[in-house]
């Protein structure tokens, strides 16, 4: 049966007109370990913290600028939203929410979305006749372009550009925030960025380690300031949510900072779509059953645009470093299967094939040690439109980075309620290398993710973490 609302009734949730407030019990535990003659004998101890949260349950009018709208995520994800609010559905005649999100956003192609979703060559013919209509009109803004920071084979795409210095460009983008808002009448705006994979920026100290010397170097002019650092820096000023969905490190130090200061949301790195998604479900499943993966080799080919700009080597690199990381948790979790410091031998191939357009492959090789010395080999074969992926994630972001700006929480002995930390680890399923606070453990096993996203929910309606234990069957 399809649930299309509940409520809970408890002693420890309360519903007002506009919001939900629950009462909680947070059970955790410490552990401590003593030096007894020379081993570590090792206590734990339960503890329980109560919290109190509450969720503003008024529902927004939500606008979405994309940065990237033109390219193949960006038009299919708007494509698809269309579609099924029109109830354009060549599959299907069924309907869902959110149909009500308004989207616009930037490009450095000035290509309307009509055009752009022939140029992604996703859809099916007969749904892109259907959608032109809605799209026809739709126009990305200029975007911020710098040649130096992505591939120089993009360079015959960028006829949409804004003009000026790196300080002029993100007041530019602050004033485009702000005249959608008033434009589409939405009451909330989120920004994302789904446009090309940028290089890394190097990260300086005096250039961009403080919110102090990266506004310094924006007054500056400074080169190395990335289009994808301009826009957030943007966001963070009109205090709109700015999540990243590709790999380089828009978020450097100074950045994070000022989010962190200003209490803005940010949150990434690079959607989780495909091949990490897997990785970090069969990591966690090898390491936690005891068998060694030793070597992990993942390939891919792609033909999109995507695909031409991670051709040259300094946005691959971008790409190679947010997959790799990802094994790096799971790897750590088992200290008897690895030594400190051991690491399998993982390496991402990532090669260019215009023939197969949006249509990507990846293979994947996972040789491990198992039982006496034997060896287990895994490969598998993924065939998938690279951009159906993504949109579907990409608009999963977006509500749950806005929800999340509605939640608030206190624990006892804190005077008063705050919202979550504005880096945003709560996104973590969704991306591939979830960009945490500085100090803070990152969690990629897939499983673990998502027991943090439905137990944070159910904490907001007062409900105990899902334990799984069915003792009422036991
Ligand atoms: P795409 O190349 O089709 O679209 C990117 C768009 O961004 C293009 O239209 C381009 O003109 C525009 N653009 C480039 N620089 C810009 C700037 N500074 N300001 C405004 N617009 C700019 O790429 P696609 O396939 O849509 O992917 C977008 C991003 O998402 C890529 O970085 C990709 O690595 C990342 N990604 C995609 C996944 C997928 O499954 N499709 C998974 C994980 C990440």
């Amino acid at each position: 049966m399809f649930i299309e609302s509940f409520k809970v009734e408890s002693p420890n949730v309360k519903y007002t007109n506009d919001e939900i407030q629950s009462l909680y019990s947070y059970e955790t535990t410490e552990l401590v370990h003593e030096n007894r003659n020379g081993s570590y004998h090792w206590i734990i101890k339960p503890k329980t913290v109560k919290y109190e949260f509450k969720t503003d349950t008024r529902v927004p009018k939500l606008g979405v600028l994309l940065v990237g709208w033109g390219g193949n995520n960006g038009s299919t994800l708007t494509g698809g939203v269309i579609a099924n609010r029109e109830g354009i559905s060549w599959a299907t005649k069924e309907k869902a929410n959110p149909d009500d999100i308004v989207f616009g956003g930037w490009d450095i192609s000035d290509m309307n979305l009509a055009d752009a979703m022939v140029r992604a060559k996703v859809f099916d013919i007969d749904l892109q006749k259907q959608l032109r209509p809605y799209m026809e009109s739709m126009v990305p803004l200029p975007g911020i372009y710098d040649p130096d920071f992505i591939a120089a084979n993009q360079g015959s795409r960028a006829t949409n550009v804004i003009k000026g210095t790196k300080k002029e460009q993100v007041e530019q983008i602050m004033k485009d925030i702000r005249e959608f808002k008033e434009a589409s009448k939405v009451d909330k705006v989120v920004v994302l960025w789904t446009a090309n994979t940028e290089r890394y920026s190097n990260v300086v100290v005096g250039l961009n380690d403080t919110t102090e010397n990266l506004l310094a170097s924006l007054e500056k002019d400074e080169a190395e300031i990335s289009p994808s650092t301009l826009y957030a820096l943007a966001c963070i000023f009109e205090d709109v949510p700015f999540i990243n969905g590709s790999p380089q490190n828009t978020f450097v130090p100074g950045l994070i900072d000022l989010a962190i200061k200003r209490n803005s949301l940010i949150g990434g790195d690079d959607f989780k779509s495909g091949q990490t998604k897997m990785k970090s479900v069969l990591i966690d499943f090898l390491v936690g059953a005891g068998i060694k993966p030793t070597s992990i080799v993942s390939y891919n080919h792609l033909g999109n645009n995507d695909g031409m700009n991670l051709s040259a080597p300094q946005t691959f690199r971008s790409k190679e470093i947010s997959k790799s990381n990802v094994v790096d948790d799971m790897v750590s979790s088992n200290g008897i299967l690895y030594e400190p410091g051991e690491h399998p031998d993982h390496v991402i191939v990532i090669k260019y094939v215009p023939y197969v357009g949006d249509s990507k492959r990846a293979m994947d090789e996972y040789t491990s040690e198992i039982f006496m010395g034997g060896k287990s080999t895994i490969v598998m074969h993924n065939t998938c439109e690279d951009s159906l992926l993504a949109a579907p994630i990409i608009l999963d972001l977006v509500l749950l980075a806005e929800l999340s700006t509605r939640i608030q929480l206190k624990a006892e002995g804190e005077g008063k309620f705050h919202s979550f930390h504005p880096v945003a680890t709560i996104l973590s399923y969704l991306t591939k290398a979830p960009l945490v606070p500085p100090g803070t453990p990152v969690v990629n096993a897939l499983s673990k993710q998502r027991a943090m996203l439905e137990n944070i929910l159910r904490a907001c309606v007062g409900l105990a973490p899902e334990n799984n234990m069915i003792l009422e069957y036991k």
